[in-house]
Order: structure tokens, then sequence, then C-alpha cells
């Protein structure tokens, strides 16, 4: 497994394009399967997650072609309905095919996901929306066996909680049913509205994408489209917390600060320079030190639990003591110990960390636990004094496209030791 050797304690400058967001990448490469036509997604981050999506689709019967950040996904005729364990397994947007499958073919048979150890992440509600739509479905052998013979059904269907993937999932069976479907509280990420906008693009029918209820009027076929994929707003948000911590000025092109909801707000709070340019942000922290401030993880507008991990880097050194709650996944403060390597003062109760900020950290050797806790290393190692080494960067490279090039173009000591 490579690893990451950082020599911290370098302010950042300059400018780091940000990519497509790969949340939204990997459902609307999803959608694909919905069509015979192709479909051509421009902004696709080139990441080992939108790899390993491209295999299983492929292996569905998509043709892809990739130039550049340009993918087209052709699915003239679906040669395989099954979707097996080991292309599904190391992530979870993967099972998000067998909406589609079921929605053009009336079965599939896919395997349970995998994903980041960040917690239980179950599978329920998307069963739960599929069955709704007359999917009847079983569990056997860790595979999803699911059949809708006569084609979905328009449903009704509100979730007990919100959910990003079973929002989506819903949506992608349902712009193929019979009928109309109506989400009740569904995810309103801005990745919805960007697979809404993609779907509407190929023909479907859905409203309300980005609010608490979606409508979709079900249509018999889908066209052929092109859609670009929003700019990764986790990126965004991961890079202005390294300068943040660092200290120095980025621009960040490409990004947008209506992408990040209540983050802005908390951003501002502990003491950064946000300014919105035509065509991005530009990033500086207004002080020697940024000052502590209390976050809660909650749905999209709200804090996003895929920056806590960062956030909790950025308030190591901070002025002050953080309370950071997390309540979206229950295990997702595996970065905590890590950073304790390093010297931050973390104590960790149940859902809830208490971070009090120290002037510097040493550089360690740390291990990366999953995407975002790898992310919040590399933001600790950079800020540090000494040397850090982040072992396990695989994570890394699931969602983050080109981080050493993107660092080292901007002055970060931060260098790959290839296994
Ligand atoms: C997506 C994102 C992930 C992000 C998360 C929350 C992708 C590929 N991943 O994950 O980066 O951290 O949204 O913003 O887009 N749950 C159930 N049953 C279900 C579905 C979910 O209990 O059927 C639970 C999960 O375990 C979790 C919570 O609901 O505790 C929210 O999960 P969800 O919003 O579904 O996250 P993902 O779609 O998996």
């Amino acid at each position: 497994m490579d690893k990451l050797a950082i020599i911290g304690g370098r302010p950042l400058y300059g400018e780091i394009p940000i990519s497509g967001a790969k949340n939204s990448a990997l459902k609307v490469m999803a959608a694909s399967l919905l069509s015979d036509a192709p479909l051509k997604l421009l902004n696709v981050p080139r990441l080992a997650d939108v790899d390993m999506l491209l295999r299983l689709l492929e292996q569905h019967g998509a043709v892809s072609e990739f130039e550049g950040s340009t993918l087209t996904l052709h699915a003239k005729d679906i040669i395989s309905t099954e979707a097996p364990y080991d292309l599904v397994r190391k992530m979870r947007a993967s099972f998000n095919v067998l909406g589609p499958l079921l929605a053009r073919e009336g079965k599939a048979k896919v395997s349970l996901p995998g994903g980041c150890a960040i917690g239980a992440r179950p599978v329920d509600l998307h069963l739960k929306a599929l069955t709704a739509m007359g999917a009847k479905i079983e569990l056997d052998e860790g595979y999803v066996f699911a059949e809708a013979p006569d084609g979905l059904k328009g449903a009704d269907i509100a979730f007990p909680f919100v959910s990003v993937g079973a929002t989506e999932h819903a949506m992608l069976a349902a712009v193929r049913a019979k009928g109309t479907t109506t989400i009740e509280n569904a995810a309103r990420e801005p990745e919805i509205a960007d697979l809404a906008n993609c779907l509407n693009a190929m023909g479907a029918n859905v409203s309300g994408a980005g609010s608490s209820t979606i409508t979709i009027e079900g249509v018999a076929a889908l066209n052929g489209a092109e859609h670009a994929v929003l700019p990764d707003r986790i990126e965004t948000g991961a890079y202005i917390m390294a300068v943040a911590a660092t200290g120095g000025e980025l621009t960040l092109k490409g990004a947008r600060a209506d992408l990040l909801g209540a983050a802005w707000a908390v951003l501002e709070e502990v003491g950064i320079d946000l300014e919105e340019l035509d065509d991005g942000l530009r990033v500086k922290r207004a002080g020697e030190r940024c000052t502590a401030t209390d976050i809660v993880t909650q749905p999209f507008p709200g804090f996003p639990t895929d920056l806590q991990a960062q956030f909790m880097a950025l308030m190591t050194t901070a002025d002050g003591v953080s309370t950071i709650k997390e309540t979206i996944f229950e295990n997702r403060f595996m970065h905590a110990p890590e950073l304790g390597r390093m010297g931050a003062k973390i104590s960790v109760d149940g859902q809830t960390a208490t971070v009090r900020g120290v002037a510097r950290l040493k550089g360690a050797p740390v291990m990366a636990t999953d995407l975002r806790a790898s992310m919040s290393l590399v933001i600790a190692g950079l800020a540090a004094e000494g040397q850090t080494m982040v072992n396990r960067v695989y994570h890394l490279d699931r969602g983050f496209e080109r981080l050493e090039e993107k660092l080292q173009a901007c002055g970060a000591l931060i260098e790959r030791i290839k296994e």
C-alpha cells in the first residue's frame, strides 16, 4: 500500500482546480443503465471509486469512453442483471445499480454493499422504497434478489429519516415506473438536484429535487443526454481547511459557495476569509490561528458529516475548545486517536468529541482509516512541525483527485511513496 510523506509547516499559496463531485458522478453514472442511448458526462473526476463503478457498469453491458474528464457511457443492451460481490463490496454507491436494472429489465441480483467502515450503514430504506414500487425482494447469501416482472409502479414513499443514498435510489427507479412517485423527507444534498437535472436531461420528469418532497412522473423510456457534474463541495471544504490550518492563500477554481450550506458560516466564524469570485473562491486565514467553535453534523444544508474529520483536524490547532457532534454515522471518529499521535488533545465520549486546541502539532506516522479521515490526517500533516507519514492512502485515491499534485503546485512538501 502506498504512503504519503509530508513535511509540514509550509503555507499554501496558489490555485487548486476543484474536481467534479464524486458523490454525484457515481449516481449519474448509474443513471446510464436506464437508457439504451449514450449518456455524456462532463467534469467526471478520475478516482478509484469511479473506475470501480465503471467496471461494474461495463459488466452490465455499458460501453465507456473516458477522455480527460468527459465520460461517455452507452448501455445499448443490458447483458447481465447481476452485480457480483467483488465489484460491489468495496463501494456502497455500486448498490445503486439495483434500481435502474430493476426498472429497465424487471429483475436484478445485487450483492449487499461495502464502503468506508464508518458505521453499520444498512440498506433497509433503499429496499423499502423499491418494495413500495412493487418490487419483490429477497435476501439470500449476501445478495439482494429483486423482481418486478410487470414493471415498477409509482408509489408514495415517506422516509423515516434522511438518507442520501435511498433518496437517489428511489429516484433512479421511479423515473421509469408507471405513474407518479412522491418521496417525502427526501435528502436535500446538492447531489440530489444534480441527479435530477441529469435524469430530466434524459427525458425524465422529476420535480422538487433539493426540497424535502420530490415528485416523479414515470416515463416509458429515457433518451441520451449530456450533463456536467457539479463541483465537489467536500473537496472544496477540505482545501479550505487545509489553507486555514497552514496559512497562505488559495484560489479554488470552480468551487461554489452555495454548495457549502451551513459550513460557510462556520468557516467564517472560525476566522477564515472567504471571497466569492466569478469562477471559484479565494480563501485565507484571517489571523495567526483559527478560533474554536462547536459543530453538529446534519443532513444538507447542515454541516456535512463528510467534512467533520477535516474540521476536527483544523480545530486541533485552533484557539480554544471545540465540541464536535456526529449525528449521521455512529463510528466516524477513527481519525481522533490518529490525530492524537500528532499531539492533538481530543477526547471522545459517544458521538461527541472535545478538541482542545494546541499551538502546534508534531509530525508522526499515522494510519488512514477511511476516506475523509485520511484527508484530515493530510491537513494535520501539512500544518504540523516535521514529517508525517500517512499510511494506507488508497482511501484517499477513492475520493480526492490528484491530491499530491494539487497540493505540490501550491508549495506543499508532500510525496507519494509507492510500495
Ligand atoms: C452518502 C455519501 C456519503 C455521505 C452520506 C451522508 C455517497 C456515495 N456517499 O452516503 O459520502 O457521508 O451520504 O451525507 O453519496 N441508513 C440506514 N438505512 C438505509 C440507508 C441509510 O439506516 O437504508 C443510515 C446510514 O447508516 C446513516 C444514515 O442513514 O447512518 C445516513 O446515510 P445516507 O444518507 O444514506 O448515506 P449514504 O447515501 O450511504
